[in-house]
Parts: structure tokens; sequence; C-alpha cells
């Protein structure tokens, strides 16, 4: 059932904890005036605990600012950008569940923002650009993360990337030359080589999860998609800027019609 925030924000414990339970489970632990959606995640408060890494990073004044949270899930990012002041935030997912917590959450926590389901391979569909796009912990849950950092560069980021990813492998970095010789191969045997971990069958018990880059390669992706990293507040998090994207880059994908 959808509520109005007005009447959402005056229910009582006891009512939002029995709706928050039917709504679980939860990925975001999330403060329900008071009641805690997932109180036994297994990386702790979570996000908040990332969220206090990196949040000095982003303007504390959103006004007048629009944002897209790609991959929103419980809500978090969205609530905490509505607080921050965002004229209008957008949070998109692909699963339907989530979306079902976000607009509860939304609703008790009395944020007005707007959720749809919508994957990131469709985001063309939005037409629409905005100042800041949040693309949190999505990346390595997609079989094409390359394409969803371009269709994000083309269609909808006018500003800000707010990206983080799950890394796996060296943290070393080397410089990255123009070209490289056909007989050289010791550069990819490298620790500061980008490389992304390709999964087969399953990490972390998820079988979601497809790709996971060490540090060289996330940086390196958002380069080539067109988002300079001018800061990197946090291991995983990376605050971008977007620029001109490289000669060659770009998405092949069409935007899928209503009708598709
Ligand atoms: C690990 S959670 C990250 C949630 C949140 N952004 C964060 O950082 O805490 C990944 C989220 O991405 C969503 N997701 C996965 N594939 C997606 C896609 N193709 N388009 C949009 N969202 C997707 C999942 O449903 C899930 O909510």
């Amino acid at each position: 059932m959808t509520l109005c925030s007005e009447s959402a924000s005056r229910l009582s414990s006891e009512e939002i904890r029995r709706r928050a339970a039917a709504l679980g489970p939860w990925f975001h632990n999330l403060d329900l005036n008071g009641v805690w959606t997932a109180p036994e995640h297994f990386l702790g408060d979570y996000p908040a605990v990332k969220w206090r890494r990196f949040a000095q990073a982003i303007p504390a004044d959103l006004s007048g600012r629009s944002v897209l949270d790609i991959g929103c899930n419980g809500g978090f990012y969205s609530i905490e950008m509505k607080r921050r002041g965002a004229a209008r935030v957008l949070g998109i997912d692909s699963d339907e569940a989530y979306l079902a917590q976000a607009r509860f959450a939304a609703d008790v926590t009395g944020q007005a923002i707007e959720f749809r389901r919508l994957s990131v391979y469709d985001i063309a569909a939005l037409g629409e650009r905005f100042d800041i796009v949040l693309f949190m912990g999505v990346l390595y849950h997609l079989r094409h993360p390359m394409l969803a950092l371009d269709l994000i560069h083309e269609h909808a980021a006018r500003d800000l990337l707010i990206f983080q990813s799950m890394q796996r492998g060296a943290a070393e970095l080397e410089p990255v030359r123009e070209d490289y010789d056909f007989e050289e191969t010791k550069p990819f045997d490298r620790p500061g080589w980008p490389k992304l971990h390709f999964i087969e069958q399953r990490y972390a018990h998820d079988q979601t999860n497809w790709w996971v880059p060490n540090r060289a390669c996330a940086e390196a992706m958002l380069r080539s998609a067109g988002f300079e990293i001018s800061a990197h507040p946090e291991e995983e998090v990376y605050i971008c800027r977007r620029v001109a994207a490289p000669e060659g880059a770009g998405a092949v994908y069409p935007m899928r019609g209503p009708s598709a």
C-alpha cells in the first residue's frame, strides 16, 4: 500500500516494524523513526558506515540540484540527497521489491522522492540529465559494466558522478602509456595494470556479481567513459566530473522506445 508522507510519518513504531518486516529482507539498514531495517547486516550499519567516510566530499547544500540515484535499493542515498536540499531526487532500480522499501522509507522519513523501476541500460528513456548521478554498488552487478558507464555519460550525467564499486586484486596504480608494442606482454602481469575479474559462477554467494575491477581498472573505466576523477575520498568511492569522452568511446545501444 502506498501512503502519503504525512500519514506514514505518523505511524507507530509497532506499525513501522510490522510493515518493514513485511517488505524485507532489507539490504539498507535504515533508521525509520527508531526502527532499524537491517540491524544484522554483514557489513555493519550499512551503508551509513560507508557514507560517513565520504559524505564530506559531496556539497552539503544541494538546493536547486537534480539527483539520479541508479540502483537506489532501499533509498538510503536518495534520502540523504533530499536531506541536503536537492530540488528533485529520482531513484531507479531494476528490483521492484527494493523500490517498495525505498518508497516506504521515504514516506516514513517524510522525504518527497520519486522512485521508478528502470534498468541502468534503459536510462536514455528518461530523456533527462541530472546535476548529480549516483552510481553506487551497481557496476559489479552488471554483465555489461562499460556499457552502463557509457550510457550514463551519454544520456544522464550533466556534471557530477558519485561512483562506488567493490574492488578486488591489487590496489597499485601504474601510469597508463599512450601505446604498447605487440611484443610487450609483461605489463599485463603487473599489479598496476587494469583488470576486470570475471565471475562465472558466484562471488559472496551472489549470482548477480559478474565483474569486479581492481583499483586501476575502476579508475581506467571511469576515465574511458568520460568521467574525470576529482576526488577519491574513500577506497571504493570516486567523485567525478563529466568531461568529453575520449575518442572511440560511447555506447552503441539504442534507447528502448515506449512500445519496446
Ligand atoms: C549492492 S546494491 C547497492 C545499493 C545502493 N546503491 C548502495 O550503494 O548501497 C545494488 C543495487 O543495484 C540494483 N541493480 C542491479 N542491476 C541493476 C540494473 N541493471 N539497473 C538498475 N539497478 C540495478 C539492485 O537491485 C540493487 O538494489
